[in-house]
């Protein structure tokens, strides 16, 4: 049943060219799809994929067949080669299909009263029968018919009338690129003009009342044209380009050909509605589904197996381009946060597959962290080990080389073995081995002789189905500080290929101290046996800004380790102590000192423990935390209320990186000073909040401190008919809800009206906030399992997608003591034995369970 990437055959068809025609209507499609088909080596069987399809007719060379040739199932159509000319043919089918029963949001469904279409990965083939494959790239011309009055599809509009439109989209594509969107939308309009002088007809399409809020996504799209351009030299190549915003998505968004659909969440801001994380998050969503007009569409993927050609490149891209407008060490830390607490997660549990995974039950289960941001962390790693310009001439001759096709990991490697000389037979094991490697280091030094000596191991850990694992190539980015800070030995690249490798450092007048990983160059776990002074200079000293904040998070989580397993009894001074030089400089760089204060989140210190050989106790490290943020609240009290007041900005409010870090200080401030204040400065920033940022930073104090019912209930009422902003209220509540009464809480939102559990951003903020508030999910009661449980099997009926993806919040399940494992194994278990369960959900809970 699984799909192998070891079974790839190429189709055995050429498909230059696809007719479809839609006659719109909510429970009665009607597509016909004409195919211009020829066979390639000879006679073979048509296969065509089609689900959930009534066939009306299917005609030959315009002659109808009779039923007997054919051969349908539940998933495909196939016609026998000898039913077949030896030569081109075309063949023609009609379907219906019912948009308005289409619950799970793939394929052609209805939202809020618009059709939109999602096809990636296999959607296509629940509009009509066609080789639902990447590998099979066609020019499509489509004509919609309906009374909705806006008619969009992928490529450039050909023609329109009443109740009719026809675009036509030059440029051969796989079907998971095709889009479709009807429905009554306004748009904001604007150009850009390309480096080569043709000008691009850019459109927001949004529901009436909306459009007001598509402005900074429509300045980050034509940043981003820009971007592409002087960066990868990358030009648009459509007369248009076509934003879409639905209500009801699966994902985030999706870079359909000409016509990307978002998500309303990645396009619609205003400061009244959207946070500056909401902001940041809109320009690099934005970005990336542009990128993918040249790293995606231009050139995609063989089949799915290859699906990190793409995503991996594109988050790269779009790391790059956040890196290029906003703060470049702002945005790593960010981006390293996002990685370890979601990828390297995923990598250490049952769900460990690798960049390029070689097997698969359902591809949609593997749009996940490894691919996408170990695919781009893998991506950055070549780059440093061939530099920019080395990069940049592997990138323009996998442009030049690859441009049309349908291309593979295999393809990728080889242009930079090409343009860079280098052989990447060793370093490709990124893609083929799960896991993340440790990488052990030791220091020696040598009075006398001035040597300074790391000696460094790795190791990575069998993962399931990979129990023997090679060396990486890890490149290892170091600098040495002396004992003053001032840097001794100046950045370097050390480039580790041996299970045990040492690097040698003459010529040093003291023992100093190494900056080890700069920048994350590599997506490892480092381990250094080092003291907490040892941190606290780094902290203090390091010249690199990603290895700083890296040190005072060591200094903190190796706190939290201790407090949380009662190793220590009292907040590390240390570490309170370090807090000092930063809050008096915190002003210079304001995003980044309040990086700088967050403390390391509980499923972080519980992943820790875990690999340092202990059981996390989820209720100790939700305890010790508080106790920690307490005692750093309190020893800084003065100048975090300094702070707290220098920050507060008076002009109007800008999402720009500038104001966002000094708002992001000042509520970083407020959170620990909310400790001891017991909510009073946040109720007090509630009631005059000029933006959602504050307002909800404001809330979630209150939540903390007990005080929020009046807070709740105003917001709740202001903002009653904003689906958007409703979707922060729920998530807020289930975030910071008390761990002894969060299950308890979810099932009191749960039961609200506004609980729209079909709307995917609804039941994510709910659900998503139950998984994320760590104590409250992992509560040893099972309460929250079993809430959890309840829902995805309710919901897995109705969207499995949703429901496979969501089912990753119990993917740390065997970290924990044995009464938790016994609770959520007995939940997963109850969730397999569902009758009619998904094939997604299935293949999900099956590899959750493969674990114990
Ligand atoms: N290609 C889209 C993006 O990353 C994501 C689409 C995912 N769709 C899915 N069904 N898993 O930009
Ligand atoms: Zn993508």
């Amino acid at each position: 049943q699984p799909t192998l990437l070891a079974d790839y055959r190429p189709y055995p068809f050429t498909l230059d060219h696809v007719s479809l025609t839609f006659r719109l209507a909510p429970k009665g499609t009607r597509v016909c799809a004409k195919l211009s088909l020829a066979p390639k080596d000879g006679p073979a069987d048509l296969v065509l994929d089609g689900e959930d399809l009534r066939l009306i007719s299917i005609a030959l060379d315009g002659t109808a067949l009779d039923p007997a040739t054919l051969t349908l199932t539940d998933r495909q159509l196939t016609l026998p080669a000898a039913a077949l000319p030896a030569g081109p043919f075309t063949l023609e089918t009609e379907v219906e299909i019912d948009p308005e029963a289409n619950t799970a949001l793939e394929g052609l469904y209805l939202s809020g009263g618009m059709f939109c279409t999602q096809c990636e990965a296999e959607g296509f083939r629940h509009i009509t029968y066609y080789p639902d494959r990447p590998d099979v790239m066609a020019r499509f011309d489509v004509r919609i018919e309906s009374d909705m009055p806006v008619l969009l599809s992928n490529g450039n509009p050909v023609a329109q009338g009443a109740g009719w439109a026809e675009w036509r989209d030059p440029w051969p594509k796989p079907a998971y690129l095709f889009a479709l969107v009807a429905g009554n939308l306004v748009a904001l309009r604007d150009d850009f003009i390309t480096a080569s002088g043709r000008t691009v007809d850019l459109a927001i399409w949004v529901r009436p009342g909306d459009e007001d809020r598509c402005a900074y996504a429509m300045d980050a799209l034509k940043r981003s044209m820009a971007w592409d351009e002087s960066t990868y030299g990358r030009e648009y190549d459509l007369d248009v380009f076509n934003i879409v915003a639905v209500d009801d998505f699966n994902m985030g968004a999706m870079e359909n050909k000409g016509l990307n659909i978002f998500n309303a969440k990645l396009v619609l801001a205003s400061p009244e509605t959207a946070t500056d994380t909401d902001y940041e998050r809109i320009e690099s969503v934005i970005a990336h589904e542009y990128f993918h007009n040249w790293t995606g569409n231009r050139i995609t993927c063989r089949d799915w197996f290859q699906l990190c050609l793409k995503e991996g490149l594109t988050v790269f891209r779009d790391q790059q381009f956040s890196a290029d407008e906003r703060s470049a060490a702002v945005r790593r830390i960010e981006d390293v946060l996002a990685l370890r607490a979601r990828q390297f997660r995923e990598d250490a549990g049952p769900l460990a597959h690798p960049v390029r995974p070689e097997s698969y039950v359902e591809i949609n289960n593997f749009y996940t962290a490894t691919v996408y941001e170990k695919g781009a962390e893998v991506i950055g790693m070549l780059r440093r080990l061939v530099g920019p310009e080395g990069y940049r001439r592997a990138l323009d001759l996998y442009f030049d080389r690859h441009d049309g096709q349908a291309a593979t990991i295999e393809d990728w490697l080889k242009v930079f073995e090409d343009a860079c000389d280098r052989d990447l037979t060793q370093f490709k094991r990124w893609y083929t081995e799960a896991g993340t490697p440790r990488l052990h280091v030791t220091e020696d030094w040598d009075a006398e002789a001035g040597r300074f000596t790391l000696e460094f191991t790795q190791e990575t850990a069998a993962t399931p189905g990979q129990p023997v694992k090679g060396a990486r190539v890890i490149p290892v980015e170091l600098g040495l500080l002396g004992p003053n800070g001032d840097e001794v030995q100046p950045s370097t690249l050390i480039e580790i290929t041996e299970p045990r490798q040492s690097a040698v450092f003459e010529g040093l007048s003291a023992r100093p101290v190494p900056s080890i990983l700069r920048g994350f160059s590599a997506p490892v776990i480092l381990e250094r046996e080092t003291t907490q002074a040892a941190r606290a200079f780094l902290f203090a000293h390091d010249t690199d800004p990603f290895n700083r904040w890296e040190a005072g998070r060591n200094l903190a989580r190796t706190a939290l380790m201790a407090l949380a397993r009662g190793a220590a009894t009292a907040p590390d001074p240390e570490l309170i102590a370090a807090y000092g030089p930063l809050l008096r400089d915190a002003e210079t760089d304001p995003a980044f000192a309040a990086l700088c204060l967050r403390l390391p989140g509980e499923d972080e210190i519980a992943a820790a423990l875990h690999g340092a050989g202990h059981t996390p106790d989820p209720a100790e490290i939700h305890a010790a935390r508080a106790r920690l943020a307490r005692a750093i609240a309190q020893a800084h009290e003065e100048a975090l209320a300094a702070l707290y007041i220098r920050m507060k900005d008076d002009g109007p409010y800008s999402p720009d990186a500038g104001p966002a870090g000094r708002r992001a200080l000042r509520l970083a401030c407020l959170g620990l000073l909310n400790r001891l204040d017991n909510g009073a400065r946040a109720q007090a920033l509630f009631a005059e909040a000029g933006n959602m940022t504050e307002s909800l930073s404001a809330l979630a104090c209150l939540i903390e401190t007990n005080k929020a019912a009046g807070a709740l209930a105003e917001f709740r009422d202001r903002w009653a008919g904003e689906r958007l902003v409703m979707d922060k209220w729920f998530l807020v509540q289930m975030l910071h809800a008390a761990p002894d009464r969060a299950a308890q809480e979810a099932a009191h939102l749960a039961a609200l009206p506004e609980f729209d559990w079909k709307n995917p951003n609804r039941f994510r903020s709910l659900m998503g906030g139950l998984s994320a508030n760590h104590a409250g999910f992992h509560h040893a009661s099972g309460a929250g399992y079993r809430f959890y449980a309840d829902w995805l099997i309710r919901m897995d009926a109705m969207n499995p997608q949703i429901t496979a993806r969501m089912s990753t919040a119990f993917e740390t399940w065997p970290r924990y003591d044995a009464g938790r494992q016994a609770l959520a194994r007995a939940e997963l278990q109850r969730i397999a034995a569902t009758e009619g369960l998904s094939r997604d959900t299935g293949e999900m809970v099956a590899r959750l369970l493969a674990a114990g």
